[in-house]
């Protein structure tokens, strides 16, 4: 009886050990493998959603195409290992001519990029649009740039909720009701808001 039970327990342990190699296999392989990794459907889907609403005069953005891995695109930059898309840098560069400005209205399919890490939108013209308060949803934002942009109106306090900002640059001609909302931008290093009119904030100070 314990000599079954002693053999059986070999057995275990030997389909064990078998299944712990076999697991790390594959993962090894799938790492090596990493190399090809290609976006996501859905983040590919979000970014041409985001490029469907955008006004691009100059075509800066015609290598988003459908059949093309995401990770190749211009300004698209993704996770070497898991595809995920982490930065967008969309900047525009000052005096630019011809004029190669983004323009037209953010989609908020961009919150369908579960790994946004950095936002570069600057330097372009959105021709007096407020800077739409779903940005402050874009959770995983270590680096938000809208400088310069043409965003008019009410910064929304909702930026208050990226916790994990690092870099906010907001200069332009906006205004502000209050200053309240920094104060949850805890691991905040670099903060630009120069334009920005304060008339309206009293409490300042504090
Ligand atoms: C991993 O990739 C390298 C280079 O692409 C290749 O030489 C190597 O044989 C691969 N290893 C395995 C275990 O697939
Ligand atoms: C991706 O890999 C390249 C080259 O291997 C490296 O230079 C780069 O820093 C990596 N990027 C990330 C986000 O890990
Ligand atoms: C934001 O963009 C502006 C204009 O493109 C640039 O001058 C500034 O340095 C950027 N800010 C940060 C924090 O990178
Ligand atoms: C900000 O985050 C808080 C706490 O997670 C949440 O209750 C609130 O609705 C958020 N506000 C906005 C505008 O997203």
């Amino acid at each position: 009886m314990v000599c079954i039970t002693m053999k059986t327990s070999i057995q275990v342990v030997a389909i064990l050990l078998l299944a712990v190699l076999t697991i790390a296999a594959i993962d090894f392989s799938f790492c090596n493998g990493s190399h090809d990794v290609v976006c996501p459907e859905r983040e590919k889907q979000a970014l041409l959603s985001f490029k469907q609403d955008l006004k691009d005069p100059s075509d800066r953005l015609s290598s988003w195409k459908v059949d093309e891995d995401c990770c190749k695109w211009a300004g698209v930059i993704c996770d070497n290992l898991t595809g995920h898309v982490l930065d967008l840098h969309l900047r525009n560069p000052p005096f630019s001519y011809p004029d190669t400005s983004l323009g037209g209205e953010i989609n908020p399919s961009l919150l369908n990029l579960k790994h946004l890490n950095y936002l570069d939108l600057s330097g372009n013209d959105f021709q007096g649009i407020p800077i739409p308060s779903f940005i402050g949803s874009l959770a995983t934002l270590q680096y938000l740039n809208l400088s310069d942009a043409r965003f008019e109106g009410t910064i929304p306090h909702q930026l208050g909720n990226l916790s994990g900002l690092r870099f906010l640059s907001l200069k332009g001609e906006m205004d502000v009701e209050n200053l309240q909302w920094l104060l949850g931008l805890s691991n905040l290093e670099h903060l630009d808001l120069s334009g920005v009119n304060l008339a309206s904030e009293r409490n300042w100070l504090q």
